[in-house]
């Protein structure tokens, strides 16, 4: 399991993540969601990819109104947020045709017992179980194959970090797994992306003192107008301690919603507050000021982009036109690399006609499903020459690799036990392979 909690320092890191629009955005997405990835998008080697996803939100809603204005809320949430779609591309899921395509071709990749074991998928089935029903009453073809479109939202953009709350990295290994599946079929096309939980960011607790969601139906709205949101502040559960008796701040849902959007010195005044005895009146009022403190310039904005929708398409297709400047190309070469190729195109590969990078065979180092680690040798037209067994630690592949690049031809004998055996003829390729390599002194490819 990926799970990273830091950015990681090299190479620019490249972010994606999905939003589902089938609600209104409340002020538990802003603090586990938003805030943190509008932060993360203006880090200097940042890139970031986030969506509207609006084909995911068709598997749990049929409401075609619904699915439109919380596609509008969202939309309107991170941009009132400070998402700069400027330096982010922020798009619509559903003006990417190339995605479902995509989708297609990780689905023929794809094991359905795999899916059988989806999270949500597998709940349903429980669920069905459990009260007699036939496992898949009430269960579309839409929520199994639910990991594959977000594989394909992933695997399309390269992206290398995947914000996302703990009940997502399931689908995030799942996407690995799918690109892992292709690339070694079809080549290296995919990179292997990672879940990245934030431990820091706090679940906020709701109304009621559960988790914010709204399956709980115990959320406050982020842009609820003021005085709304003052009174769903009045209605956060607290217990039943009168002004002056001290009152503690561990566990109590007021504290850490206020914790969330307060410095570190307020957070500490407030505990003290709380073991003086502040009421529970004064400490909701301060609550209201500290959230609408930091939220009124964001309703104001957001408001006045509710009121032009017009401008709001405008920004989302700009947004889906520089991700499909990558998605279709892309597209473009994984047809290509699965054999869904123009007739007129079929061509002999002669070496003449390839780039500078492409002309010399390479070895590729890649970790298969049961975690080994494995390297092939491929010639100048992708044909496998050389094929590893599983070796447990990367360092070890690699060292081996190390050798046949040094030592080329001679080094076989003694690595004979960690290799497929040479596919019979393709010895004297081997080694001429071999020897190319050795004499550029040539690097291994990913
Ligand atoms: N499934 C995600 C959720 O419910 C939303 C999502 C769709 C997503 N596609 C994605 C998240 C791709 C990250 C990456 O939260």
């Amino acid at each position: 399991m990926m799970i990273m909690t830091n950015k990681q320092s090299t190479a620019p890191q490249r972010f994606l993540t999905g939003i589902t629009t089938t609600g209104t955005p409340h002020l538990g997405n802003y603090v586990g969601s938003i805030r943190p990835s509008v932060a993360a998008s203006t880090g200097a080697d940042a890139e970031s990819f986030y969506f509207l996803a609006d084909y995911h939100a068709l598997i749990k809603c049929d409401e075609p109104a619904r699915i439109q204005q919380s596609t509008l809320e969202i939309a309107a949430s991170w941009l009132a947020a400070g998402l700069d779609p400027e330096r982010v591309t922020f798009y619509r899921q559903s003006d990417i045709p190339e995605i479902p395509e995509l989708t297609w071709l990780l689905t023929c990749v794809t094991a359905k017992g795999v899916l059988n074991r989806a999270h949500a998928y597998k709940a349903s089935v429980d669920k069905n179980t459990a009260a007699g029903n036939d496992p898949d009453a009430d269960v579309s073809a839409g929520l199994f194959m639910y990991p594959v479109l977000m594989g394909a939202d992933i695997l399309m953009f390269k992206a290398h970090q995947v914000p996302v709350g703990r009940d997502q990295i399931q689908h995030i290994e799942m996407a690995r797994d799918m690109a892992q599946r292709f690339n070694h079929l079809y080549g290296e096309h995919f990179v292997l992306p990672q879940a990245l939980i934030e431990e820091s960011v706090a679940l906020l607790p709701g109304l009621d003192g559960r988790k914010m969601s709204k399956s709980y139906d115990n959320t406050i709205p982020l842009f609820t107008p003021r005085e709304q949101l003052k009174k769903l502040i009045a209605g956060i559960v607290t217990d039943s301690r009168a002004p002056g008796e001290p009152k503690q701040a561990e566990g109590s849902a007021l504290f850490q919603i206020y914790q969330a959007f307060a410095s570190d010195d307020e957070t500490a005044a407030l505990r003290k507050s709380f073991d003086e005895g502040i009421g529970w009146g004064d400490a909701k009022q301060l609550l209201f000021e500290r959230i609408d403190r930091e939220v009124a310039p964001m309703r104001t904005h957001y408001q006045a982009l509710l009121q032009d929708p017009a401008n709001l398409e405008a920004i989302l297709l700009a947004g889906a036109a520089k991700a499909r400047e990558l998605a279709l190309p892309f597209m473009r070469e994984l047809r290509q690399a699965v054999g869904l190729r123009p007739l007129s195109s079929r061509q002999v590969p002669t070496t003449q006609q390839k780039s500078a990078k492409t002309v010399l065979p390479v070895f590729k180092q890649y970790r298969e499903a049961d975690g080994k680690f494995h390297f092939k040798l491929l010639d100048t037209q992708g044909r496998l020459l050389l094929q590893s067994l599983g070796f447990d630690a990367p360092r070890d592949a690699a060292q081996a690799v190390k050798l046949l690049q040094t030592q080329g031809a001679a080094a076989l004998a003694a690595l004979q036990v960690r290799l497929e055996p040479v596919p019979v003829g393709t010895s004297q390729a081997l080694a001429s392979a071999l020897q190319q390599l050795a004499e550029t002194g040539s690097e291994t490819g990913r």
